[in-house]
């Protein structure tokens, strides 16, 4: 052996023998298992099945050009010393956002707890009672404390749920207000800056004419639909909005109002004086400012509105035995999304940040928020005296927890940033000062140092908070809130801790079995890309701090953009979007930005094809675009022929195409490239939905299949948790030409030359959970992402060929492979009397949580495993569903009393004395070996779906009230 052989020798073994690589704790299978699954699937090789699963033509020249992957300890100290390059200043900045106290229990058991984290979007209803519980909880919160009938379980910023307002209100215009083409909005000046930029995002290609006034001044006239007010004002003024409601109604123009949650314990609820819509974010509920999000903002409205509301509303049911149960209501997510004709493209939202908003409010209770409100307000109070005392000026009347005070701007901010405080800087003589729960007296003995030190006198000493209060009486809060049991009982650590495990314990997550939802991703979120969030000096940053503060995350945001624009092929990137629809929606308006900026104005088709998800549709209305529907041929694959005749006859006002690759049927279809030029000699641009980017990472990419734009889903292959439904990050990355339309923010300077106004309110969006996609970048590196998209394809290509003769495969590319999902048919079953949704229950009673159901087909299975799976649980998995498939068998369709039509099989139902069932409670709930020793019991029996919708109730009243009923 020559010297070189032999040291390549030694070095392999250590490679093989490096158990630090991160690669070996993320990906589930083992070099051992490859002998049996590559028998399984008939290759020879990973490589074999690759080849025979993605077309040749698109496969990358060459490995990312990524850097060598760290271990989970260098990455860990890595991000340690990045965390110490930003600089954690007190804050005061406002503006929507506060410092906050996470109280430490809510922390450790929902925020660094896999139970949590790791759950999906509430789709099973019978293994998810916990965490409906808890948004149930976040919508009573919501609705209470803004005064208003009903709230939703949460959107993703304030901005863009006032966004979301605006659209409502423009959808449910009177039928008059539709025939007169009524189409001003009115907005105050008191808005948001982020909010207003949003909303221009939002309004012009609706054709919604945006007026912003003064309030005071606004001349009410037939010509306007509705309007948006902030309560407080951007600069703390509380305004008294009763008038200004109450001729908004004569004039029938609905009024939203943008609302500080906290205020709303003090201040008159907006419900209480007609509003029509309130929203807001929930941040400064317990949650980390993280440089911008994510935080779960709140939409609350009146009954009258409840089939438009955007996004997710849990209501209240019963089961098969009529016992209370929860769901989501009213079907109003994902794959019930109304497609072109919707009004909104919510799907993610920031379910993990409501259920830590909501349960805030759990552990405080009424008595504890008051306080808390009463303190702030005081804080403020005591502020605003001594700076007085001291000659300056404020200039608010009636204000709750930010005051506005006359000086000279350029002589206190270098002395407020020597001390590491930073102040609103609204104009050379004005300085807004927003404070918070975590403000103390020293706190604000430093600001009046502060301000002393800047007009040159010697600074007064505070002694303790003021109690008088500068809200005018007639605004104050007389109405009580959260008199309900859940509130008034977990105010010790050791209740809440149980209340919160009790909760846990009623939900499936990943730290119980596979989910392998289709086109969700669920693969491992690693404790090591977690744990940063917990660091205060990444939690505690305020979105709008001057950007050389924030240089840890500077770093880690251009990093994870430089790496994307790799992975992708693009030039570049913006991590803005908050969740993969905003992602859609930003993509497709910076293509329109683009045909505009080339005087192709005109340019407003978008084709998609059949099988897309719901949200491609919807966003592509929400950009002004108008859909046309391509067809799917008899394989799944897009209609070349349908889909060139299409771009031929729109060749003049095309402009985009919308592509999910490899497609929603799980396939890499190989005319991919022949497509997206077909699009592009036809004037459009192609948007490429990254949603199933687990597939494609180092193997193929975006750029090389001809696309222009994608977003991803971080929170699917780039390993942010799902969060029972958010956090989300939908970033997109574009190609050269359009870069300089990325999405701007109007505080901090971002995205491109010629940006588009905002997409979210914070300039990089949910920075917090962008740490997570860059750790996993850093840590798996080149060798490790490709081995992850090998690895996912290999598993799912297992899957099927296990379950292959008992389940059909609708779909597969065209050597017959799979890509990283397949969608398997249970029509035929409908033989047996047995529906999909059968399936999809009896397979809780095996410990699993269904595939995605019914998407893109009705009557399917969707199956993702992922590349985090074990061989072992991949084979559990089977065996589950090869024996659900021998019971299957053994069903008629005249028989409703079996094992599939009875699932979820409770504890209740196989411990009562009296068993009724022509089967054994033995098969009932424990029908395989493996079960005994790792049981998952579902809390409640089948939901009902019809008398949940037909009997909305989406607050909690005692669970109990709903039995009498
Ligand atoms: C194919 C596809 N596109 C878009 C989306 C929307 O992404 P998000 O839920 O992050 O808004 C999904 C979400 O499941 C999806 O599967």
């Amino acid at each position: 052996m020559s010297i070189f052989a032999h040291l390549y020798f030694r070095l392999k073994l250590l490679e093989f023998m490096r158990t630090d690589l991160f690669a070996l704790r993320h990906i589930g299978i083992r070099e051992e298992d490859l002998p049996q699954m590559l028998r399984t699937i008939n290759v020879n090789s990973v490589d074999q099945l690759i080849t025979e699963t993605i077309p040749d033509d698109i496969r990358l020249a060459k490995p990312l050009a990524l850097e060598t992957p760290m271990s989970e300890h260098e990455y860990l100290s890595h991000i340690q010393v990045l965390s110490e390059k930003n600089k954690v200043f007190k804050s005061y900045i406002g503006l929507g956002y506060h410092e906050s106290i996470t109280p430490s229990v809510i922390k450790r058991n929902i925020l660094e707890n896999a139970g949590w984290y790791t759950a999906y979007t509430p789709y099973q209803a019978e293994i998810a009672q916990g965490r409906l519980e808890a948004l149930l909880n976040f919508q009573t919160v919501i609705a209470e404390l803004t005064g208003m009938e009903l709230a939703n379980a949460s959107l993703l910023d304030e901005s863009t749920a006032a966004a979301e307002a605006m659209t409502m209100l423009f959808d449910v215009r009177s039928r008059d207000q539709k025939k007169n083409n009524v189409l001003k909005f009115f907005v105050s000046e008191e808005i948001l800056p982020q909010t207003l930029s949003l909303l221009k995002t939002r309004s012009t290609p609706l054709e919604i004419e945006l007026i912003v006034g003064n309030h005071e001044s606004f001349e009410f006239g037939d010509d306007y639909f509705g309007a948006l007010l902030q309560y407080p004002g951007k600069h703390g003024q509380v305004h008294d909005y009763a008038s200004f409601v109450a001729k908004a109604v004569e004039k029938n123009i609905k009024v939203a109002i943008a609302a500080d949650i906290l205020s709303l314990a003090l201040l008159t609820p907006p419900g209480e004086f007609g509003a029509d819509v309130v929203v807001g974010t929930t941040q400064r509920f317990g949650i980390p400012l993280g440089y911008g999000g994510p935080h779960a903002a709140f939409f609350a409205t009146k009954e009258e509105y409840k089939r438009s509301i955007p996004g997710r509303i849990i209501g209240v049911t019963k089961d098969t035995d009529g016992k209370p149960a929860l769901r989501m209501a009213l079907q109003t997510r994902e794959q019930h999304i109304k497609r072109d004709k919707a009004t909104s493209n919510i799907c993610t939202a920031q379910v993990l940040l409501a259920v830590m908003a909501g349960m805030y409010a759990v552990y405080h209770g009424p008595k504890g928020l008051k306080y808390i409100a009463n303190k702030v307000h005081s804080t403020a109070v005591t502020l605003a005296d001594s700076l007085e005392k001291l000659g300056l000026y404020q200039t608010n009347t009636s204000y709750f927890d930010t005051i506005s005070i006359k000086a000279d701007s350029s002589k206190v901010r270098p002395i407020a940033e020597k001390y590491e405080v930073n102040f609103l800087y609204v104009d050379a003589d004005t300085i807004s000062i927003a404070l918070n729960e975590a403000t103390s007296i020293k706190d604000l003995q430093l600001i009046v140092n502060i301000f002393a030190e800047a007009i040159g006198k010697k600074a007064i000493t505070i002694n303790g908070l003021l109690s008088q209060s500068l809200l005018e009486n007639k605004l104050a809060r007389t109405s009580t809130f959260l008199e309900n049991n859940v509130f008034n009982s977990y105010h010790s650590e050791t209740e809440l801790m149980r209340y919160i495990k009790k909760l846990e314990r009623k939900d499936l997550a990943l730290n119980h079995s596979m989910i392998s939802l289709g086109s969700c991703t669920m693969k491992l979120n690693a404790a090591s890309e977690m744990l940063p969030l917990s660091m205060a000096r990444w939690g505690n940053i305020h979105p709008f701090v001057p950007i050389e503060q924030a240089e840890g995350y500077q770093i880690i945001l251009k990093e994870l953009e430089k790496d994307l624009n790799i992975i992708t092929g693009f030039a570049g990137t913006s991590l803005q979007p908050n969740s993969g629809a905003q992602g859609e929606f930003a993509g497709l308006m910076v293509i329109r930005a683009y045909h505009e900026s080339r005087g192709e104005t005109h340019r407003n088709i978008c084709l998609i094809p059949a099988s897309a998800h719901g949200t491609n549709p919807a966003s592509a209305v929400m950009a002004g675009m108008k859909v046309v529907v391509t067809k799917t041929d008899e394989n799944g694959n897009i209609d070349v022929a349908d889909l060139a005749e299409k771009a031929e006859l729109h060749k003049d006002n095309l402009s985009a195409l919308m592509v999910t690759y490899p497609s929603t049927h799980g396939v890499f279809e190989s005319s991919i490239k022949e497509i997206t030029k077909l699009i592009h000699d036809n004037g459009g641009q192609v948007y490429m939905d990254g949603a199933n980017m687990n597939a494609q990472v180092g193997l193929t990419n975006p750029a090389t299949i001809g696309a222009d734009v994608c977003h991803l889903n971080l929170h699917k292959t780039f390993a942010i948790p799902h969060g029972g439904g958010g956090p989300g990050v939908g970033p997109i990355c574009v190609a050269e030409q359009l870069v300089p339309f990325l999405p701007g923010n109007p505080v901090i300077k971002t995205g491109g030359d010629k940006a588009i106004t905002a997409i979210s309110a914070a300039p990089w969006g949910s920075s917090l959970v962008c740490l997570i996609s860059y750790g996993y970048i850093k840590m798996l590196g080149e060798n490790g992402l490709t081995q992850s998209t090998k690895t996912a394809i290999l598993n799912a290509n297992y899957i099927k060929n296990k379950l292959s003769g008992k389940f059909d495969v609708l779909y597969t590319g065209e050597r017959g492979r799979a890509a990283h999902e397949m969608i398997i048919d249970c029509r035929p079953f409908k033989e047996n009397g047995i529906e999909v949704t059968d399936i999809a229950k009896r397979l809780m009673d095996y410990g699993f949580h269904a595939p995605t159901v019914s998407f893109p087909v009705a009557g399917t299975l969707m199956i993702e495993p992922t590349e985090s799976e074990s061989l072992a649980e991949l084979d559990r998995f089977c065996s589950a569903m090869l024996s659900i498939r021998e019971e299957i068998d053994a069903a008629s369709a005249e028989d409703n009393n079996n094992a599939l039509k009875n699932a979820p099989h409770t504890l209740e139902m196989v411990t009562t004395d009296k068993w009724e069932f022509p089967y054994s409670r033995q098969q009932a709930a424990f029908p395989l070996p493996y079960i005994l020793e790792n049981k998952f019991w579902p809390s409640v029996r089948r939901v009902d779906d019809t008398y949940g919708d037909r009997n909305l109730i989406c607050t909690c009243a005692p669970i109990e009230a709903y039995a009498e009923a």
